[in-house]
């Protein structure tokens, strides 16, 4: 049986680690130090607000020292750690902040939004009604002018911005004075762009209007598989007295030590590394069209973050190409999202987008042997398997 396990998972490490070009926005891949804080004693320990465990000193001081950084990245008054994932930090704002039968507002999943805020998400759970934003697909954004007057009309409890698909920022700003106004509080989930925001390199929730910013910590911010949430003072403080007991027990301390140096490699590399993704990102959106693939916004330069849209109509046909991909290692979803978080991670820059643009091409439209294509891209990964943006330890 033991084999058996560690077989599997060794399987997994030597296909997906490092032979797939891993194109999936939602991931990314830790430092080996952040890796290996996962695995520390801290994973066996608990720690409670309330004093109730002994040794815990440096549990809480690790944690005081992650909040800090937060603040300190995110230009935020609070920081909270303890949310276990993206959706239990939207969880935790939402049950927060509005009750049955108030309205949130945010992107309907036909547009991109998280479905798991949506009618049979938390929404449900919750007992809130849900209005979707006006929004163009032709410009792949939230319409400004239609928002305000709906907003005007349906007056939401909360509201969220951000997205599962985002390919540019949204407009928190020019409708953050009519939300508030109609007694909105505005959220912003940053599950995918969290790593851009912390790089300057996308938009700033918190001062363009946003007072609560939440969201996964392992997509473009490159840390353990969990949640965060950063707020103003009077946002922030009434989160943290309702997240124990409500939301979170266990915070799992051996991530926030991971996240917490996470947080300190974002930090210093943060700027350098979003920057690189933004480049890398419209270099294969240019590429992907120029060999004639449906990629969505040419007009506004296809994309500001570390996503590229192929527009396929949907699940059905977006799924054809994803298991053709796959057949070639060459993992993306069926949305068709291409991200470019991971492998800006390890290093590649516009030449391997490039390189990445040609594989897709000769995988996707050519119909080459995918298992020629198999030994093109392993080769391509073997080169690029060192993680970058870290501390040399
Ligand atoms: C916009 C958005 N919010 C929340 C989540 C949920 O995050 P998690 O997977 O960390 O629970 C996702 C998931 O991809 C997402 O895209």
């Amino acid at each position: 049986m033991i084999e058996e396990i560690l077989s599997l998972v060794h399987e997994h490490e030597e296909w997906r680690g490092k032979k797939c070009m891993n194109l999936i926005p939602s991931e990314n891949v830790m430092s080996p130090t952040v890796r290996e804080l996962l695995s520390s004693e801290l994973g066996h320990r608990y720690t409670a607000k309330n004093r109730f465990y002994m040794g815990t000193k440096i549990i809480d001081e690790i944690e005081q020292y992650g909040e800090e950084l937060a603040k300190e990245v995110f230009k935020a008054e609070t920081a909270d750690l303890r949310p276990l994932s993206g959706h239990i930090a939207d969880l935790i704002f939402l049950a927060s902040f509005a009750s049955a039968s108030d309205v949130l507002m945010c992107v309907s999943p036909d547009d991109g939004g998280y479905p798991g805020i949506w009618k049979n998400g938390l929404s449900k759970s919750l007992g809130l009604r849900t209005v979707a934003f006006p929004f163009s697909k032709h410009e792949m954004n939230i319409r400004i002018e239609q928002a305000k007057e709906v907003i005007e009309q349906v007056k939401p409890k909360v509201i969220v911005f951000g997205a599962s698909l985002i390919t540019f920022p949204h407009p928190v700003k020019e409708l953050a004075q009519v939300a508030q106004e109609n007694g909105a509080c505005i959220g912003f989930d940053g599950s995918h762009v969290l790593g851009l925001i912390a790089g300057k390199q996308f938009q700033d929730p918190l001062r363009e209007g946003a007072t609560v910013l939440f969201g996964s910590t392992h997509k473009t911010l490159f840390g353990p598989q969990g949640g965060i949430i950063l707020a103003d003072k009077e946002h922030g403080e009434l989160l943290k007295s309702k997240i124990y007991p409500a939301f979170v027990d266990n915070a799992h301390w051996n991530r926030i030590a991971a996240l917490t140096l996470a947080l300190a490699e974002m930090k210093k590399f943060g700027t350098a590394y979003a920057e690189q993704i933004t480049r890398n990102s419209k270099t294969l959106a240019k590429a992907l069209h120029d060999y004639g693939f449906p990629v969505t916004c040419q007009h506004l330069g296809f994309t500001k973050s570390h996503q590229i849209l192929l527009d396929y109509g949907g699940y059905k046909q977006g799924r054809v190409i994803a298991e053709k991909l796959q057949h070639a290692n060459i993992i993306i979803d069926c949305g068709v999202r291409i991200g470019t978080c991971e492998v800006t991670r390890r290093g590649m820059k516009e030449r391997e987008m490039l390189r990445i643009a040609e594989l897709i091409k000769k995988t996707a439209f050519d119909e080459e042997n995918p298992e020629n294509i198999k030994k093109e891209v392993a080769q391509l990964c073997a080169d690029f398997q060192k993680v970058g943006y870290c501390f040399e330890t």
